[in-house]
């Protein structure tokens, strides 16, 4: 297994630290624009592994030589949100920089999976798919399992209980048209609405819309990155392992949920060919058209991302 992160940042080195600390991969390649900067901290790393009992090698590069035929290229560079931006508000300067990596990245590993993490992300995602020219089993983005963690981790809060046992799904776009959806949530099999009344749980759905917010305000220079890290770790070792496990994925829809050429995110089955399934819920009329203003808005943002990369 050899696996490329592009982007040495906060996203993309806790990404190649966690996968390296599991031993997800028997190479792991840095790479970024900065010069030293992917080359040091894969060193670092490289050297933390004895003391992880990890064999797990990391190298870092400003080039892309070094990833060629990497099974999964995770893509994490671009710019961070600061506080009073909305990820949107990223798309002109995103947009040039993960077209940038994703050509350089699929010219070496034509056949990788590709997990994509920069903002807006699922705008992102449709134009890596796009770029690459892969299937859509193959390139998909990393967000409802940030989202739906935040979310777990409030519910958890409140009602004083295990994270472990706190199941949930989150659809939509990531950014603040996301659905997440309380008749689905459940911990240990209660429905999470037998034990948190209506208007306390209202306060953590949006909280949770909010989540990434909340991070940017603290830091102030940057965005969240040990969850989402986290996130695309738990992504990879579905994959690595073949687990197929259901995890929200954002992905391009084919008529799933009555949409077309749009991503967002959906449950899937993910496994060693990637997205093997899209698991379609039957939604009720509110859950619908939540959905709708999320795919609506996400698609929107696609047609002025796909009009500055045709310029
Ligand atoms: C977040 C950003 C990274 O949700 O999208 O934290």
């Amino acid at each position: 297994m050899k696996i490329t992160v592009i982007g040495a940042g906060n996203v993309g080195a806790t990404t190649a630290q966690l996968l390296a600390n599991k031993e997800l991969a028997n190479e792991i390649y840095l790479i970024d624009i900065l010069e030293g900067i992917p080359e040091g901290k894969a060193l670092d790393m490289y050297e933390s592994m004895p003391i992880m009992e990890s064999d797990s090698k990391v190298y870092g590069s400003n080039s892309y030589e070094i990833t060629k035929d990497s099974d999964i290229v995770i893509q994490t560079a671009g710019l961070a949100r600061k506080p009073g931006m909305s990820r949107d508000d990223l798309l002109v300067a995103n947009a040039n920089i993960v077209s940038a990596c994703i050509n350089e990245a699929i010219k070496y590993s034509p056949n990788a999976y590709y997990i994509i993490v920069s903002n807006p992300l699922d705008v992102m995602t449709y134009v890596s798919l796009k770029l690459t020219k892969l299937p859509r089993t193959k390139v998909f983005g990393m967000a409802g399992i940030l989202d739906t963690a935040r979310y777990r981790s409030f519910i958890s809060m409140e009602l004083g209980v295990s994270m472990q046992d706190i199941q949930a799904l989150i659809l939509g776009g990531h950014g603040d048209t996301m659905v997440p959806l309380p008749r689905y949530t459940t911990v240990a099999g209660i429905p999470v609405t037998d034990l948190i009344p209506k208007e306390r749980l209202d306060e953590i759905v949006k909280r949770t819309a909010g989540g990434g917010g909340e991070i940017v305000k603290y830091l102030k220079t940057g965005s969240a990155y040990y969850a989402p890290a986290a996130a695309v770790v738990q992504m990879v070792e579905s994959i690595v392992y073949n687990q197929r496990r259901i995890l929200p994925c954002s992905v391009l829809l084919d008529g799933e949920y009555g949409y077309n050429d749009v991503v967002v995110g959906v449950p899937v089955v993910l496994g060693k060919n990637g997205i093997e399934k899209i698991i379609e819920l039957k939604l009720n009329d509110e859950e619908k058209a939540l959905l709708k203003i999320s795919c609506d808005h996400v698609a929107v943002t696609i047609k002025e991302a796909m009009e500055l990369i045709n310029k």
